[in-house]
């Protein structure tokens, strides 16, 4: 039997030798497994919290990096945002249980030591048993390093970890479009649940996998959430601007640094009609579907570049979407909902895939919304999402058998054995005319393609070999 490091080598050089094959068991081994909370989750950054969560000082939400490592993120009273690491100092219990919450103090319930959110400890019953030997300094909360980008505060284990900005590189460029400059806010409660799968299955799906579109969501789309169409708002694609014959189509990111993505749509995307989208007005009934002077509000937030892959997004009707290394992913739809009253508004997705173990992961899915638009839309925007994508969405219904069934088989016996083919596309090197920015980090595809989910791999491989 091949052991973790071999199969991890195979990958590795068949990636290199020019013909990527995806050994099955790379999904769910255990060993595997193990070995990403080793060497993944403690080194990577990690999504934890948005800052529209916590808005006022004592605000707090438990979050996770990786399986089990348990992470407060709390504004202080003093109004700055920290995270610790759920540990009471004591003996090490997880002080907290609560999702989230307000408050000045965490006490932790097995010998109430006291910690104020700012993660100081103030407070030790029968104080006088310590014997005056306990320097309180010495024993608050645990720090863990955060950053803010634009409003979504990651995490990371390492203190030595290189900055975020650097981990994000230049796929800055194209998470900002998604996260639109970051004028967005989390709508209501994060929603949770658990599918028994390994967390890699979706995560490989999630930025990488529009070839499944028409296929796994070909049932949805018959009854209910069609792509929506520019005819469906009672406009014509803009001239130049073709349907795609037969489905859907696009670019695809890839970055070195792991991250990925596409921009897919009904509608063809290329440079010619690029040019021409410049020069077109927004029809109004385009604010039907995304929130009233959009393009016009991000001025500054966003670079002239970015505005006009916006505007292409907008005028195509394009699906977003983003993933950033390991496991968080953005999607903006603009989906046919069949109920009259939201049935023309953008959903706009955060999820985040935590392994609990190695068939089972935790589906956590933020409702974005953006934080110019007025509260109808938001709402609107918010029972969208709920529609789409929470335990019960018609989308994500779709989506898990696949997952949970890639699953048994990567778990099973003959998981090393099966080799799955990452070659879409493999003969065609980057779109170089792309308008968008492209480099040797950040590398443009057409859609559908394997070669953002390779690029996910590839990173994959060099951290747990390094
Ligand atoms: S373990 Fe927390 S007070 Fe003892
Ligand atoms: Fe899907």
């Amino acid at each position: 039997m091949k052991d973790v490091y071999e199969i991890l080598e195979e990958l590795k050089s068949s990636i290199e030798g020019g013909y990527p094959e995806l050994p099955l068991s790379m999904y769910a081994s255990r060993e595997l497994f193990e070995l990403e909370m080793k060497k993944l989750w403690p080194r990577v950054w990690h999504f934890l919290a948005h800052e529209s969560e916590i808005p006022n000082e004592g605000d707090y939400v438990l979050r996770y990096i990786g399986p089990n490592v348990s992470v407060i993120v709390a504004k202080g009273d003093d109004g700055k945002i920290r995270a610790f690491l759920n540990v009471c100092r004591h003996r090490g219990r997880a002080f907290s249980k609560v999702d989230r919450g307000n408050a000045s103090f965490f006490r932790c319930p097995y010998h109430f030591w006291t910690y104020s959110n700012k993660g100081d400890l103030v407070g030790i019953p029968q104080d006088e048993t310590f014997s005056n030997v306990l320097d309180r300094s010495k024993y608050g909360l645990i720090p863990v390093r955060i950053e803010n980008y634009k409003g979504f505060i990651f995490g990371n284990l390492d203190g030595k970890a290189e900055s975020l900005e650097n981990y994000l590189g230049e796929f800055k460029w194209y998470l900002d479009l998604a996260i639109r400059g970051g004028d967005v806010e989390v709508y209501g409660n994060p929603i949770r649940w658990v599918v028994n799968m390994s967390w890699k299955a979706p995560v490989d799906n999630f930025g990488s996998d529009s070839y499944h579109i028409p296929f796994t969501h070909r049932s949805t789309y018959s009854i209910s959430a069609n792509p929506l169409k520019l005819e469906d708002v009672g406009l014509q694609p803009p001239e130049g601007v073709k349907k795609v014959p037969g489905g859907f189509s696009g670019y695809q990111f890839a970055s070195a640094k792991g991250h990925g993505g596409g921009i897919t749509s009904l509608y063809d995307i290329t440079q010619e009609n690029l040019d021409k989208i410049k020069e077109l007005p927004v029809p109004e009934k385009i604010y039907q579907i995304y929130p009233p002077g959009l393009l016009e509000h991000l001025k500054g937030k966003l670079s002239e570049d970015q505005l006009l892959a916006l505007k292409m997004e907008m005028l195509t009707l394009a699906i977003t979407r983003i993933r950033v290394f390991p496991n968080l992913a953005l999607i903006v739809h603009s989906l046919f909902s069949g109920e009259e009253r939201q049935k023309y508004v953008q959903d706009y997705l955060l999820r985040v895939w935590r392994p609990v173990d190695v068939d089972k992961t935790e589906v956590l899915t933020y409702c974005l919304v953006p934080k110019s638009a007025n509260e109808d839309y938001k709402r609107a925007s918010y029972r969208q999402c709920i529609f789409m994508q929470d335990a019960s969405g018609i989308l994500d219904v779709d989506d898990v058998e696949n997952w949970i069934m890639q699953t048994r088989m990567s778990a099973s016996v003959i998981g090393n054995n099966v080799k799955l083919p990452m070659v879409q596309r493999l003969k065609e090197g980057p779109v170089e005319d792309f308008p968008l920015p492209h480099s040797k980090e950040v590398q443009v595809f057409r859609e559908p393609a394997d070669k953002s989910s390779l690029a996910w791999w590839k990173r994959y491989v060099e951290i747990l070999l390094s």
